[in-house]
């Protein structure tokens, strides 16, 4: 882990508030694996905590971040231009195990709204694994609703759902998911999922995996945090063998032993 600048060579809004920001780094590029996260320095913007955003996908030696405007640090980012200059530190978080999912016969991706962002990057880890591959992902509304065109061609199936039914099935993606494994009638030790978004998702998403006994479920959880190192603690998440630290043993965490109160 290294603080480091590097220069904006790519910012383009996808959609409604969402933007897909890419900056050089032969130091980053290498290093980061999927799961893993950076956060960005903005006090010249007048934002005093580093904010954090996960690795969306590399290429070459270009590292993408796609993000949600919601507040001061995000506005800022997304004002920003290309050419200029970013502050960095990372990677951040625990190396998520992906190799864990090739001895399940499905893997199934789950992203709510922004939660899509780490995504494609396990997705194309996970390409070139034969399991059958299946990705959900929802959104408010269609504005909202980012399906990475990469992970069809990773050899996804693609599953969509949007609150307000302007777009795939009408509900939340989780709902979606679960209605899916009746459907289909999958045998849950058979699966593994990796899911990202709101808090919220991932508490029905382990109600599901219980109902299921599904093989193994991992959550990345994106809630608000404040130094990113390991120092304020006050990123910690319950879970059934103590407190841990977002920032330090997750993002990542089996959604089986999270505590949710
Ligand atoms: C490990 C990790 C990875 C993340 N990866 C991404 C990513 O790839 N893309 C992305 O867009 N965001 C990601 N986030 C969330 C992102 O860091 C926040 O959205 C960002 O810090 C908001 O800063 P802000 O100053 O714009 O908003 P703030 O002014 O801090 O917040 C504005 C409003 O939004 C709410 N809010 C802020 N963050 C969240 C959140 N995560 N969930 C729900 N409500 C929130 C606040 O409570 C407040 O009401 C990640 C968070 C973590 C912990
Ligand atoms: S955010 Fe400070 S310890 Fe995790």
């Amino acid at each position: 882990m290294r603080i480091f600048e590097e220069k904006i060579v790519t910012l383009r809004q996808v959609r409604k508030k969402i933007f897909l920001l890419g900056f050089k780094s032969s130091y980053l590029a290498p290093r980061a694996q999927p799961g893993q996260f950076v956060n960005i320095y903005l006090q010249e913007k007048d934002v005093f905590l580093p904010r954090p955003f996960s690795i969306h996908k590399i290429e070459s030696d270009i590292v993408y971040l796609l993000f949600k405007v919601r507040g001061k640090a995000t506005q800022a980012l997304a004002d920003m231009a290309k050419g200029e200059s970013l502050r960095i530190c990372g990677p951040l978080g625990k190396k998520f195990d992906w190799l864990a999912m090739a001895k399940y016969k499905r893997v199934v991706l789950i992203g709510g709204g922004i939660g899509i962002a780490p995504l494609s990057f396990l997705g194309e880890k996970l390409s070139s694994l034969s399991s059958q591959k299946l990705l959900f992902v929802g959104a408010a509304t269609k504005k909202e609703l980012v399906v990475k065109k990469e992970l069809r061609n990773y050899g996804f199936m693609v599953y969509t759902a949007t609150l307000d039914g302007s777009a795939g099935e009408k509900g939340d993606i989780v709902s979606v998911f679960s209605r899916w494994l009746e459907k289909e009638r999958i045998k849950g030790k058979d699966l593994c999922v990796f899911g990202c978004g709101p808090w919220g998702m991932a508490e029905s998403l382990q109600r599901v995996e219980r109902t299921y006994k599904i093989g193994k479920v991992w959550f990345s959880f994106e809630r608000v945090i404040a130094c990113g190192l390991g120092v304020c603690r006050g990123c910690a998440i319950e879970t059934k063998s103590g407190y841990k630290l977002l920032c330090q043993q997750g993002p990542v965490f089996n959604l089986d032993e999270v505590v949710f109160a």
